[in-house]
């Protein structure tokens, strides 16, 4: 799929948090063009198709995506332009140029309630849930319609230093003091997104396509992954008190717990506020 250090690469969403991450990474592998959203907006298809016949590329990386689950809920027309439609036309683009698209896509695509540690492998049926999930899904389907040279990696849970992610957001929290709820009933694998893009070139140089899982080993829940990130201090008196909680899978409310209540997994109306998204997948 690349061969050699001439190879032409675009990538898309270069200014997120993988895509920031994947800029270092592609640009050893070829001549990396990396297109932000100002540069390049997916919802703009013709654009996107006159700026890709101009480059001509021999790679698109496509990092670019609408990722706020709780604000697609609230905008379905604009996840759908974004997360499924706007990889379609990549995928076209990339098609008639004959080139390699290399697509990113999510957990989401699970319904995600699967016992662990059981995790879901690209064989299992797509259920996604949310507005997010089935977005993403339908940009998954449109790519492998539309070009058979592409590489969907799915993966969950990414944190790194750029762009938002869980670990920076439970850090502000406890910094600012006072309780913090987690939930503790959804799990996945957290993710480094460097590894992710070290993946991502290791697959570019291995010429795989199709659809692959990529995710760091092992999984916890979001409250695990917490309890990691909250370092403990000598001065008790400043730390944060954390919290964990159960969550509904079909309301998605979270009830806030007493230190060391048993948490009533999938059940518990309750006030929102919790920290962890709607829903989590281990990607086996
Ligand atoms: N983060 C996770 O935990 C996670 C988990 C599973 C899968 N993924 C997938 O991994 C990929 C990268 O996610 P990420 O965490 O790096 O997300 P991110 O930090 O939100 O980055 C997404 C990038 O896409 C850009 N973008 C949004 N709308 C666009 C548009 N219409 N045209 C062009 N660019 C647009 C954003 O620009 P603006 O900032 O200007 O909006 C942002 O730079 C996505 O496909 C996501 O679905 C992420």
């Amino acid at each position: 799929m690349v061969r050699g250090t001439r190879t032409k690469i675009v990538l898309l969403g270069a200014g997120g948090l993988l895509g920031m991450e994947c800029q270092g990474t592609l640009a050893e592998m070829g001549e990396l063009i990396a297109l932000t959203r100002e540069k390049l907006d997916l919802t703009k298809h013709q654009q996107v198709k006159a700026v890709l016949q101009e480059l001509r590329p021999a790679v698109v990386v496509n990092c670019a995506a609408y990722t706020d689950v709780d604000g697609c809920e609230t905008r379905p027309e604009w996840a759908h332009l974004v997360n499924g439609l706007g990889p379609g036309i990549l995928a076209e683009a990339t098609r008639e140029l004959g080139a390699h698209l290399v697509h990113i896509s999510t957990d989401y695509v699970f319904e995600g309630n699967r016992a662990v540690p059981l995790g879901y492998t690209e064989e299992d049926p797509a259920s996604p849930q949310s507005v997010y999930g089935k977005s993403k899904w339908e940009g998954e389907e449109r790519v492998r319609q539309a070009n058979p040279r592409h590489l969907i990696l799915r993966t969950g849970w990414l944190y790194g230093v750029h762009g938002r992610s869980f670990p920076r957001a439970i850090l502000a929290q406890a910094l600012k003091g006072g309780a913090l709820k987690v939930v503790r009933d959804q799990f996945g694998s957290p993710t480094w997104s460097r590894t992710l893009a070290f993946q991502i070139t290791a697959l570019l140089r291995a010429g795989v396509t199709g659809t692959v899982h990529a995710t760091a080993h092992g999984y916890c829940s979001w409250f695990d992954f917490a309890c990691r990130l909250i370092p403990t201090r000598r001065d008790k008196s400043r730390d944060p008190s954390l919290y964990h909680c159960g969550i509904s899978k079909t309301s998605q409310e979270a009830r806030q717990l007493h230190p060391g209540e048993k948490a009533p997994f999938g059940t518990g109306p309750g006030p929102h506020g919790h920290m962890g998204r709607g829903t989590g997948a281990i990607l086996a």
